[in-house]
């Protein structure tokens, strides 16, 4: 897939301010308060029992904090952190590797756990519940079936879709927290952290301006930051106003509402091929040339937030809204059959 300035995926360049930007402490995280009182908790309780925390699913659209409360869970529990993802565990050997190494009450991240292989993910099972796995050594007739130890930890999975686990994996976390889109008065605050951070001149207008227009996901709000501070430092005097957020976001391709290229073309292809639907996903995956996970995981989520989509038993629709940001009246019948 092309690489879209506002997907939620963190590219390299993420990365290496990520670390920089990365709230280290739950006080320091904005935003997702239910979350964090709960969490504040659940911490508080296993700390005072000197136990491993309970196994966390983290589930939500990318890009909105879930690596980022993985680290802040092992650094307010004061333990160390290892981290994986469900495609990079290919083997179950890679996998039993990584447990019989762990720390007690070290926190074990897997990101899109979802996308570990069905017979590597049954490796898990008895870890997360009895703290042990058992690992085949040899093959045929010498095959013999080892009980390793595993120290207690806690596994921290995240997802974007609850849904896609598997039903065992699911039923053995024991807490779940779902990750929603940022209002814009926390993303603002998002906004200003990051730029007092990389030292960034920007005036209040300018920060709302950005935060207005990042998907509700702070990895967008900070990529479109660096962004706009390129735009604002080569044609600017280099302080972010309101007038220059607003021209770097227009020459990006990031509309007044926030969408990009791939929403706007997704909604247009809806509303100008299917008559506004309804359309299956995978009928509009097909042509719009994307994998339908990706409509699925990264696009259609903040569209249906932002009432732009809906989805029906028959397929997705373009609502009134879409119309309306488009300047278009709707089909005769379309909207409302
Ligand atoms: N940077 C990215 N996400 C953040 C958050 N939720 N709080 C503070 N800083 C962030």
């Amino acid at each position: 897939m092309h690489e879209r300035l506002i997907s939620g995926t963190e590219t390299l360049e993420d990365l290496s301010v990520t670390s920089a930007l990365r709230p280290q402490q739950l006080e320091d995280y904005i935003g997702q308060p239910q979350i964090k009182e709960n969490l504040t908790t659940a911490i508080q309780a296993a700390r005072g029992r000197e136990e491993a925390l309970d196994h966390v699913l983290l589930y939500g659209p990318p890009g909105l904090g879930k690596t980022t409360l993985a680290h802040i869970i092992a650094n307010e529990m004061g333990v160390d952190i290892v981290t994986s993802s469900g495609p990079a565990l290919e083997r179950a050997g890679d996998l039993v590797g990584l447990l019989t190494n762990l720390k007690a009450g070290s926190v074990f991240f897997i990101d899109e756990i979802h996308r570990l292989p069905r017979i590597v993910e049954e490796y898990l099972y008895s870890a997360m519940e009895d703290f042990s796995v058992d690992f085949m050594i040899d093959k045929g007739a010498f095959a013999k079936s080892i009980k390793l130890p595993v120290q207690p930890f806690t596994l921290v999975g995240a997802t974007t879709r609850a849904g896609k686990l598997t039903a065992p994996l699911r039923e053995r976390f024991g807490i779940f927290y779902h990750l929603d889109f940022y209002p814009d008065d926390e993303l603002v605050k998002i906004v200003n952290r990051s730029a007092s951070i990389l030292a960034m001149p920007i005036e209040p207008d300018g920060a709302s301006e950005i935060a207005r227009r990042s998907r509700g996901t702070p990895r967008i709000a900070n990529r479109l930051l660096r962004r706009v501070r390129d735009y604002a430092q080569v044609k600017a005097d280099g302080i972010i106003t309101v007038a220059v957020a607003d021209l770097a976001l227009v020459a990006l391709g990031v509309d007044q509402c926030g969408l990009d290229e791939l929403d706007r073309k997704l909604l247009r292809t809806i509303i100008d091929f299917y008559q506004g639907g309804p359309v299956g996903v995978e009928a509009l995956a097909a042509t719009l040339n994307e994998e339908s996970d990706t409509l699925v995981d990264m696009v259609e989520p903040f569209l249906l937030k932002m009432g732009f989509l809906s989805r029906t038993p028959s397929g997705r629709k373009a609502s009134q809204r879409a119309y309306t940001h488009f300047n278009l009246q709707p089909a005769p019948g379309g909207l409302f059959e």
